[in-house]
């Protein structure tokens, strides 16, 4: 029930278009960096060497799987870009998407923070000039298994996916993934993600922290960052509906019934009335774009996507909401599979960017990661959450309700930060944690505010303050 909002938009955002042909273009592979020794054999399996449409590049990148169960036949699927200058001398970030059931390929690899965005017209990829591999080793991690190209051969396993099971399968991958990139094995490392990564990244770094007292499972985690992050349950929807009707998206009388009625702490969905109310502000999201409430939504469908008669989407603030099925396309795409390593005869894996049957499957889910947060400042990593103040899915006033409720200290009051001489946000130091927010980016920031997404980024790696002065 927690997940309606994002049911139907996912389905809503399952539509296709037409694919045209490739043309291929060879990876550059000019210059070679002092890691070339260190890197293995079986990285060098992995290495990308001929990705089509793909943009030339001096920095190496890898795709493949890495078994995480042996006993089960469970692989998770990763694509991993070098940093685009001295990789040695830089941090690793893993990055994961939510859902859950959604790809980190297909949104935060190929449509907000990777070297290359999926084209929209289906001929390959563009460069990002605002890739975060300018500042880190960059890891995209597709998991839990089912989403992407992430698989188990045991189809029981995925009646048991859920958050424990996904930290699990996650920290087995990065032991995996060491053993072919050995030279990261004691790299400084950190976890971002956004949406339900925000349960997803606390629960990893927890386990890691945990782990970590062992000497010889030792990862340097120091640190996590996360964008539009759902945190906790009641402050969570605490936040949607104040923000729907703040917004002008629910009538008063909707938000005073939900005031009244919802017990968001407590049973809140045995309660009729405050189900229904709820119900009637999904209803309103339903007609826009909830994670972008001002831009348009993504028109068309599946039937009519061949005849040419789809309706264009308009593009605004460098945000496509038909993105979703420009990947789905490309994906699914023989030479792409084979290129990445997933796919290597007739036998093509169906890629989708979320599936909507571990969505709606998702056996367990952890009502608050508060508790972890607090554990992760205790341990003194370095925590900043930042969020697009234009997201309805998990707003910036859900976001707030969380932080609050941790009650920590404020060393750094609320000030504006700037990019290129703008104001980028607002954002506010606590002990412990920084948040930040994006004034005008919806849901998945980086799609909206890239050059600004980046500039975040790399004071957060650096854990200095936002630029505060014009
Ligand atoms: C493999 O997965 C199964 C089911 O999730 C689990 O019971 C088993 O302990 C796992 N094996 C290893 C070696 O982790
Ligand atoms: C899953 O099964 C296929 C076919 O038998 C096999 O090739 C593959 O290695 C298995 N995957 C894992 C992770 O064991
Ligand atoms: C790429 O970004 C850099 C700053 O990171 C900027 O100086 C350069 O002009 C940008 N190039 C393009 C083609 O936008
Ligand atoms: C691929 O998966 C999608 C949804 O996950 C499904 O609708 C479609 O039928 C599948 N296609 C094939 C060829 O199995």
């Amino acid at each position: 029930m927690n997940f309606v909002v994002v049911k139907a938009t996912v389905i809503f955002l399952i539509l296709a278009l037409t694919v045209v042909e490739p043309k291929p273009v060879p990876d550059a592979r000019k210059k070679r960096s002092n890691t070339e020794k260190l890197i293995n054999s079986l990285a060098s399996q992995d290495l990308v060497t001929n990705l089509p449409g793909q943009p030339a590049v001096d920095f190496r990148h890898y795709a493949g799987y890495v078994p995480v169960n042996e006993t089960n036949g469970r692989a998770l699927f990763y694509w991993f870009y070098e940093a685009a200058t001295n990789p040695d001398l830089k941090p690793l970030v893993l990055w994961l998407n939510g859902g859950p059931g959604c790809s980190s390929v297909g949104y935060g690899a190929t449509q907000e923070i990777g070297p290359f965005i999926v084209e929209t017209d289906g001929h390959g990829l563009r460069f990002n000039n605002y890739s975060w591999n300018k500042e880190a080793n960059m890891l995209f991690l597709e998991s839990p298994v089912g989403v992407g190209f992430s698989y188990s051969n045991t189809t029981t396993d995925y009646d048991n996916l859920g958050d424990a099971f996904t930290a699990n399968d996650a920290y087995a991958f990065l032991h995996k993934w060491f053993l072919k990139f050995p030279s990261y094995r004691t790299r400084t490392f950190y976890i971002a993600g956004e949406s339900y990564a925000g349960k997803y990244v606390p629960e990893l770094a927890e386990l890691i922290n945990d782990k970590n007292t062992d000497p010889s499972l030792h990862i340097d985690l120091k640190g996590v960052l996360l964008g539009n992050p759902e945190t906790s349950d009641a402050e969570d929807w605490r936040g949607i509906v104040d923000y729907a009707w703040s917004h002008a998206v629910i009538s008063d009388e909707t938000h005073k019934v939900i005031s009244e009625n919802c017990d968001f702490d407590g049973d809140t969905w045995s309660n009729k009335i405050c189900a229904q109310a709820v119900d009637e502000v999904l209803k309103q999201y339903k007609e826009i774009d909830i994670y972008s409430l001002y831009t348009s939504v993504c028109i068309g469908d599946t039937a009519s996507s061949n005849d040419g008669s789809m309706q264009m989407p308009r593009i605004m603030g460098g945000y496509d909401p038909c993105l979703d099925d420009y990947s789905r396309k490309f994906y699914n795409r023989a030479d792409v599979q084979k290129a990445l390593h997933v796919s290597n005869g007739p036998q093509l894996k169906n890629w989708s960017i979320c599936s909507t049957k571990i969505f709606h499957e998702w056996v367990d889910s952890k009502p608050s990661v508060l508790p972890i947060y607090k554990k992760l400042i205790a341990a003194g990593m370095r925590i900043w959450v930042y969020s697009g103040d234009t997201d309805g899915r998990v707003p910036v006033l859900s976001t707030r309700y969380s932080i609050s409720a941790l009650g920590l200290p404020i060393t750094k009051a609320w000030t504006p930060w700037y990019h290129q001489k703008q104001v980028s946000g607002w954002f506010q130091e606590y002990k412990g944690l920084t948040f930040a927010t994006f004034r005008g980016a919806g849901h998945a920031v980086p799609c909206f505010k890239p050059s600004n997404s980046l500039a975040l980024f790399t004071s957060f790696l650096l854990g200095e303050s936002l630029p505060s002065a014009r």
